[in-house]
């Protein structure tokens, strides 16, 4: 991944700009930004870009069906933990894809995808790290749910180190995704998960689900217990944890 990178000081969005040229770049392309004017979280809400963060899309060809594209966001997770942990912090993946330190946020993966038919014809997946960003440039609805890297650490960290071990992290993961079973993948997603055991809320755009996050299917959706004892299998959603 990295072999062909896009830089730009300033941009609406990596991913727009990914999706944009993905036909005509190779497979692992990645689009990166200082700052980013539009950055896009999931489901419609804005991510705040400031300088000292890492914003960045890679461009990926995995000719995979569509049903299994979820499960790209959980090894971009885990990639991303496992890097991140290298770096001195005790990372850990809130289901889908927040990346959390200590309980709160220092990354957030968004997955577009555009697929003929039912087959994944490219994916972009972008990836947005708090390294450096400053605590009061956060905004002030998110200011207490995130960290930095730097706030973590209590330095700034070296984001051209980052950068290159992310890459190869994600390379590794997505070779194995692509040459083992994905059960592999899940039961290391498992032990770096912050969100298996807790008491949780999922909030999908037809139902709300309350019980005990349990594990992940190979699909990649969230297995909950419910109070009533059933099973829920959640493959997208908004994830919250219950109040203690
Ligand atoms: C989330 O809501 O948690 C996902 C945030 C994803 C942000 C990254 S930053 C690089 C890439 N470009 C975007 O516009 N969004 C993603």
């Amino acid at each position: 991944f990295g072999r062909e990178i896009v830089y730009y000081d300033e941009i609406e969005s990596t991913n727009s700009i990914a999706k944009d040229i993905a036909n005509r770049y190779p497979e692992g392309t990645m689009v990166i930004a200082e700052t980013q004017k539009k950055g896009r979280g999931r489901l419609g809400s804005e991510w705040q870009s400031t300088p000292g963060g890492i914003w960045f899309s890679l461009i990926l060809k995995p000719s995979i069906p569509l049903e299994y594209a979820p499960r790209i966001t959980l090894v971009a997770g885990l990639a991303v933990a496992k890097s991140l942990r290298r770096f001195g912090v005790d990372a850990r993946i809130k289901w889908p894809n927040d990346v959390l330190i200590n309980g709160k946020k220092v990354c957030g993966i968004l997955t577009e995808v555009d697929a003929e038919v039912e087959k994944v014809d490219y994916l972009v997946l972008g990836i947005g790290i708090n390294a450096n960003v400053r605590m009061k440039d956060f905004r002030e609805d998110v200011k207490e749910s995130s960290t930095s890297l730097e706030a973590e650490l209590g330095k700034p960290v070296n984001r051209i180190e980052l950068i290159k071990d992310l890459l190869y992290e994600l390379e590794q993961q997505y070779i194995k995704f692509k040459t083992q079973q994905f059960s592999n993948i899940v039961s290391e997603w498992i032990s770096l998960s912050d969100t298996i055991g807790k008491e949780v809320t999922v909030t999908t755009p037809v139902k709300i689900i309350e019980g005990k996050a349990v594990g992940v299917t190979d699909k990649g959706a969230l297995l909950v217990k419910t109070r009533n004892n059933t099973r829920e299998e959640i493959i997208a959603g908004r994830c919250r944890y219950a109040k203690t």
